[in-house]
């Protein structure tokens, strides 16, 4: 939720921060800003509602000066709409101090109030101007020393925050500070960088630092010091990032999300690679840590969103495999009521970015109460994995649109590995080589759905181009994924979906079913249980009867779904757990063909950001 990039170095520093910010524009498109101290000395500042691309326009029809230090902000809007005004940076100390924020300050309101008794005069509706304004008026009440004024800041905010800022008294240093929010240091050589993401700044360094929970830095071409809030200095833990600029390019892909969908057989391959060995899952990280899985008599899986499906997923393998009970908990409403946890529970979150404020509060919240924690996390250094007993990271690379797809496809990978792993260390699972099995030839079997069905659900969704509902059923894991192929619709087609478990649709839901209404079916193998099986296809005889027009998605070869759909879309036979992965790739390719065939961008859906790091 806001994206934010910082510079400092011996280059012109406009283009690298408006590159970072492309890079960084999945974390809200709301309004762009850049903030750049000149050679002369002098700040200048240019910010515009709307994507980054209207920034751009501006800067090239009336260029702002260059320099060699800069912010810059990419916006989604907590207080005050999408407005130039309301856009970051925010300016202080008569227009000579820049200032951007990713997050809420709680207590922006008695601040704001107590500034503008003191004569402070505010333009826009945001929190943010008042940090600016607080920072202004401590750094002129302490002679001018801006790191001194940081800090006095920080401890005067109450809520979540990364801030950037930087005063033209000072070309050469841009500080910052974390609470609760992202912010990663990229190391260059005679330049340093600061951004909420390594995707910032990763054509430029592979070398990283992780900046701490409660944190400042202060970064100058040849220098990065990091502090605590009462100005300790602290050792910044320095990590590699592992995928290349490359990565995180459309690369010829007409989105990113259809990029994303093709590289699912590779994020499967990669989250699997080194954690098998033999017949067994080993995963190398949780080496050592097995009392975090045998000392336990329940497991909590935190989530959000997307990240959530997966975890229902994750309840089936872990309850199958580790004969545990498993709960699976939105993470938002978690810590509201007063859980049943301690020592012998292990909560376990999932979340892509890692920074997700909810799933983050939940950790923090289990871990207060005496519980296990272990994440699985797709991305480096963020706070949520750091916050954990023990991580588990899908190796998905970086995900750019805001759509989930392969780290989707890469947490319910790690969730299987891990129910595996689970059951090997509490001795539930004695053999796990037919598993195993179907875990190594994942990659090629959803390489096999996108090649063969890609062409046919694309079709599909252009015909139901004009659609105003679509429903999904599913039972066992087919459950989860009908709630995400719902997700999916909605959040990029803006179509009205549900998702239902498909034995729930005669207690109630049925009643929405009309001629003609589309209706996804996912339906389970018959060989793994003749009886589930037969309960679906009764489901779908229901709903047929009552006029709906059925699309089925079904192994290869069941044929007992043909005499009732309309259209059936094809799966090659997997095990039971491992069926979700391939499933929900018809689903991902549907929304994303009928979001086109709207005339949508699938990248940037309105209302959205990748990371919501507000609660
Ligand atoms: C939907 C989507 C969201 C995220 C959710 C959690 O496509 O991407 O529902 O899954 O906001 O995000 P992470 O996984 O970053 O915690």
């Amino acid at each position: 939720m806001c994206g934010i990039v910082g510079y400092v170095g011996p280059r012109p520093s406009q283009d690298i921060l408006l590159a970072g910010l492309a890079r960084l524009e999945y974390r809200g498109y709301d309004s762009a800003g850049v903030a750049v101290i000149d050679g002369e000395g002098s700040l200048g500042m240019r910010k515009k509602a709307g994507k980054l691309s209207a920034l751009r326009d501006s800067l090239a029809d009336a260029a702002l000066a260059d320099g060699n230090t800069g912010i810059g902000h990419t916006r989604w809007a907590t207080h005050g709409g999408p407005t130039d005004v309301n856009a970051h940076p925010h300016l202080a100390d008569d227009d000579r101090l820049a200032l951007i924020h990713n997050g809420i300050i709680e207590n922006f309101a008695s601040l704001r109030d107590e500034l503008a008794a003191s004569g402070v005069a505010f333009r826009s509706e945001t929190d943010t101007e008042v940090a600016a304004a607080l920072l202004g008026r401590e750094y002129r009440s302490n002679g001018g020393d801006l790191q001194l004024a940081f800090r006095s800041v920080v401890n005067r905010l109450e809520g979540a925050f990364t801030l950037l800022a930087m005063h033209q008294d000072h070309p050469g240093l841009v500080v910052g500070a974390r609470r609760n929010s992202p912010l990663v240091i990229g190391l260059g050589e005679g330049e340093n960088f600061l951004g909420s993401d390594v995707a910032a700044f990763v054509e430029h360094t592979r070398k990283a630092l992780a900046i701490g929970q409660d944190q400042i830095v202060s970064i100058t071409p040849d220098a990065v010091t990091v502090t605590d809030f009462a100005g300790t200095p602290v050792e910044a833990e320095p990590f590699d990032i592992s995928w290349d600029a490359a990565a995180a390019e459309k690369g010829g892909w007409p989105s990113f999300m259809a990029k994303e969908v093709a590289e699912q057989p590779e994020a499967v391959a990669n989250t699997i690679r080194g954690r098998i060995q033999g017949d067994q899952v080993i995963i190398p990280e949780l080496d050592g840590l097995d009392e975090l899985f045998t000392g336990i008599n329940r497991v909590i899986i935190t989530a959000c969103g997307t990240a959530s499906y997966a975890a229902l997923v994750g309840k089936y393998a872990i309850e199958q495999w580790a004969r545990v009970p498993v709960d699976v908990e939105l993470a938002h409403e978690f810590r509201y009521r007063d859980p049943v946890i301690g020592d012998d529970t292990l909560v376990v979150s999932i979340s892509q970015s890692g920074e997700t404020m909810d799933t983050l509060m939940a950790v923090k919240y289990a871990r207060e109460r005496g519980a296990r924690t272990l994440s699985i996390c797709n991305t480096q250094g963020a706070t949520i994995p750091r916050e954990s007993d023990a991580v588990v990271y899908t190796h998905a690379g970086p995900e750019v649109a805001v759509a989930s797809t392969k780290a989707f496809s890469a947490q319910i990978t790690a969730l299987l590995l891990l129910g595996l792993h689970m059951g090997r260390v509490r001795g539930t699972v004695q053999d796990a080589a037919t598993d195993v099995e179907e875990l190594t030839s994942l990659p090629d079997k959803v390489a096999k759905v996108l090649e063969t069905e890609q062409e046919h659900v694309s079709q599909l969704a252009s015909w139901m181009a004009d659609t105003r509902s679509v429903l999904f059923l599913g039972r066992h894991v087919g459950y989860p994924i009908a709630l995400e192929g719902a997700l999916k619709l909605k959040e990029i087609s803006y179509i009205h979906a549900e998702g239902f478990a498909a034995g729930e649709l005669k207690h109630g839901p049925i009643a929405l079913i009309e001629p003609g209404q589309p209706v996804f079916v996912l339906v389970p193998s018959p060989r793994h249980s003749a009886l589930v099986h037969s309960k679906v296809v009764s489901n779908i005889q229901e709903i047929r009867a009552r006029g709906a027009r059925v699309i089925v998605v079904a192994e290869e070869g069941d044929a007992a779904v043909l005499p009732f759909a309309d259209e059936v879309i094809r799966i090659p036979l997997a095990g039971a757990m491992f069926e979700p992965l391939l499933g929900v790739v018809p689903l991902q390719i549907f929304a994303m063909a009928l979001a086109t065939a709207k005339g949508l961008d699938v990248d940037q859906p309105r209302n959205l950001a990748k990371s919501v790091t507000v609660e």
